[in-house]
């Protein structure tokens, strides 16, 4: 399979460090080098399924394809106001698509999730074009009381739609559970039943051990899909990371020995958009015309789980 589309959306507003500042005990000189991030989107008056709707068109113009020539709707997300019907439904009946959709809860790394259930649905000869959205809005999990958690995050939508053909050389997933690293706790409805006490806990993350697994994750799974592939870090053109933290992508590129014009970043004005992260710099690059055709990219995404996935795909 190969990408023909790619969309992306935001939210309106823009929230700085220093707006941070006004209401929480941080500052710029803390975050900024500590995470390389300055502002993000957040989510305020808009709802996540017109994001992903507006991402999601924007890629079908850029592939110059219809809402009824998509035959598979993937869409990645962790937390949306609707418990059901799935996200997915949602964007679809915005968009227009009449295919099936299906939704995945596959935290950060959800775009490469995405492309290896696509690639599956291609090798099985069951698809001609493929839609998949990453819409995230991280900004409404953590605690806006919690410093070490509420400076991280931004919202957005990522799209990209994919079609037969020779792009996708290589995909891996892989999974090293551990839920008690990241994660956020909802209550349930009561029921006469339940005694257990429940309540709603935001974000929780275990910061440094996140930050080991994903520089360790990633610089694993780069060095394993090249060697896979018979390939070089210098036979690859970008090096496409999920845009966690400056200090993660950072630690990735360094200690990988790779020159900082291969490893295209954007977490400086949109913090962690979580699944979304990879399709809005795709989306980004691509509108900025940076690819040409043969040009070889990596994507690499870690996060809850723990999980990461690693792709090598040529334009
Ligand atoms: N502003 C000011 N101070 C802050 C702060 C903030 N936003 N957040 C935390 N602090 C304080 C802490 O309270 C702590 O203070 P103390 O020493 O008085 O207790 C101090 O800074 C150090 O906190 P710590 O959590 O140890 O900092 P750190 O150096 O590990 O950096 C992260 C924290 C989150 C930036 C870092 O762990 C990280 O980048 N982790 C990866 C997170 C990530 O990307 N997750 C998503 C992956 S998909």
């Amino acid at each position: 399979m190969k990408i023909i589309g790619t969309g992306s959306a935001l939210p309106r507003k823009e929230v700085t460090n220093d707006d941070l500042s006004a209401f929480l005990d941080t500052s710029d000189e803390w975050i900024f080098p500590r995470t390389g991030i300055r502002s993000r989107h957040v989510i305020s008056d808009e709802r996540l399924e017109d994001l992903g709707a507006v991402a999601a068109q924007k890629a079908l113009s850029d592939a110059g394809l219809k809402p009824e020539d998509i035959d598979l709707f993937l869409c990645s997300n962790v937390v949306n106001e609707y418990m059901t019907p799935g996200l997915g439904c949602i964007i679809s009946s915005k968009v227009g698509l009449t295919c099936p959709s299906i939704d995945i809860n596959c935290a950060c790394p959800g775009f490469i999730y995405a492309m290896d259930i696509a690639d599956s649905y291609f090798q099985a000869g069951k698809v001609e074009n493929v839609l998949v959205v990453c819409a995230e809005e991280p900004t409404r999990m953590t605690s806006w009381q919690d410093r070490s958690t509420c400076v991280l995050f931004g919202d957005g939508a990522g799209a990209a739609v994919f079609t037969r053909g020779d792009g996708l050389k290589a995909v891996k997933l892989n999974a090293e559970p551990a839920p008690d690293k990241i994660w956020q706790y909802r209550a349930l409805e009561p029921t006469p039943y339940v005694t257990k006490a429940e309540t709603s806990v935001p974000l929780q993350m275990n910061g440094r051990d996140v930050f080991r697994f994903a520089v360790t994750t990633s610089i694993r799974d780069i060095n394993g899909i090249l060697a896979a592939s018979g390939l070089t870090l210098e036979d690859v053109d970008y090096f496409m990371i999920h845009q966690a933290n400056m200090r993660i992508v950072e630690g990735i590129r360094t200690r990988l020995g790779v020159p900082a014009e291969k490893f295209p970043c954007n977490i400086q004005d949109h913090g962690n958009s979580s699944s979304a992260s990879c399709p809005i710099l795709l989306d980004e690059c691509n509108r900025k015309g940076m690819f040409k055709k043969g040009d070889k990219l990596i994507f690499s995404a870690f996060g809850a789980g723990l999980m990461s996935g690693v792709a090598l795909l040529e334009w």
